[in-house]
């Protein structure tokens, strides 16, 4: 690939405006692998489903959990490596399914969690961009991601083909055919989201010397807030808090005072009258509210709206909703003059030890 127009964070510029295409790619060449896989699983359901990450990853799984135990029924624990790699416990895993997830396959205590999972009598599954990657040799089943090379050290494209990649598994295991049917409009629609890249740098100039923010949302899109504010911190080395929006009520709704900024994620769907009345509170307590949705009524409490495209499905909806707010933190990267291809504290691999 060649590299793109020289200046600060043109990696992960291009790379966020790349993934309209790159789900299209991952939809085209990964699904046949992706539906045999979730068709054996749909013959022999596993007892329990551990999702093993890191960083971005992990908020991927996070999304899986939230997918898997809703569509499926299954239980899901996001694993702690070090309960593996540290402390060397024996976890009884022959009835589970465990999945690794990582862009670049190497992250050494996904590696380690894998390889022990599958010892201890575990179907494990490597979720990742690179096919010849330490944990694909680990695994039993390799599903990738077909992003193409992530030059940006900050993931924006692999996370969206996690998300694509755990959406469509999971349909295939349950047979859910109209959400299967829903990934086909998501190419277009991540185009559509992208289009709000005029009003996401509004926000950014206007939040240019912001020192701290909460970043909120509920279900679905709880995944979300933490990858927003994960980005934020990284590279733009702002202190972002995600927090679900139900325990911000429960008491740390009280760091919010007149000026504070909150980012609100609302899409349309089941938690949108939690959601709607927590904006409508924030406007109540003069927070500095940016709010992202579809929902016209729920925008109207907003400081600053950005206005999103419908999504087929809320299970669908944080595929959609990152998009601008990967753009969000390459604006503000960019306005607080730092460079979002070179943040200070991030390599591509996590080593943990
Ligand atoms: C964040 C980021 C990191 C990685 C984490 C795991 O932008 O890139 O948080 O997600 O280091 O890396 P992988 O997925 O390669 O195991």
């Amino acid at each position: 690939v060649a590299p793109p127009r020289a200046g600060p964070g043109q990696w992960m510029h291009r790379e966020i405006h790349e993934q309209p295409q790159a789900v299209a790619r991952l939809c085209d060449g990964e699904w046949p692998a992706i539906a045999a896989l979730g068709r054996r699983l749909r013959r022999t359901p596993p007892d329990l489903v551990v999702l093993a990450a890191r960083g971005t990853s992990d908020n991927a799984a996070l999304y899986g959990r939230y997918l898997i135990e809703t569509l499926w029924g299954i239980p899901v624990s996001l694993a702690a490596p070090s309960v593996l790699t540290v402390y060397g416990a024996r976890l009884r895993l022959r009835r589970a399914l465990v999945i690794g997830l990582s862009q670049s396959g190497a992250s050494p205590d996904i590696v380690e969690f894998i390889t022990t999972a599958r010892a201890r009598g575990a179907r494990t599954v490597a979720v990742t961009n690179h096919g010849g990657s330490p944990l694909a040799a680990a695994a039993h089943d390799t599903l990738l991601l077909r992003t193409g090379p992530e030059r940006s050290v900050a993931a924006t494209k692999t996370y969206t083909a996690q998300l694509v990649t755990l959406s469509l598994l999971v349909s295939e295991a349950v047979g859910a055919r109209r959400l299967l049917e829903g990934h086909r409009q998501l190419p277009t629609l991540m185009g559509r989201a992208l289009a709000v890249e005029d009003r996401v740098r509004d926000v950014a100039r206007r939040w240019r010397r912001i020192d701290e923010c909460l970043v909120t949302s509920r279900g679905y899109n709880y995944a979300t807030a933490l990858e927003t504010a994960l980005k934020l911190k990284e590279t733009c080395y702002l202190v972002a808090e995600p927090i679900s929006a139900a325990d911000l009520l429960h008491g740390p709704i009280a760091v919010v005072e007149r000026g504070f900024p909150v980012l609100l994620l609302a899409p349309p769907g089941r938690m949108l009258p939690h959601l709607a009345a927590l904006a409508s509170r924030l406007a109540r307590q003069r927070a500095r509210t940016v709010v992202v949705s579809s929902d016209r009524a729920v925008l109207r409490h907003a400081g600053v709206p950005v206005g999103m495209p419908d999504a087929p499905d809320e299970r669908l909806s944080p595929h959609v909703y990152v998009l601008p707010m990967q753009l969000l933190a390459y604006h503000l990267s960019r306005a607080r003059g730092h460079d979002p291809d070179r943040p200070r504290g991030l390599r591509k691999i996590t080593r943990a030890r």
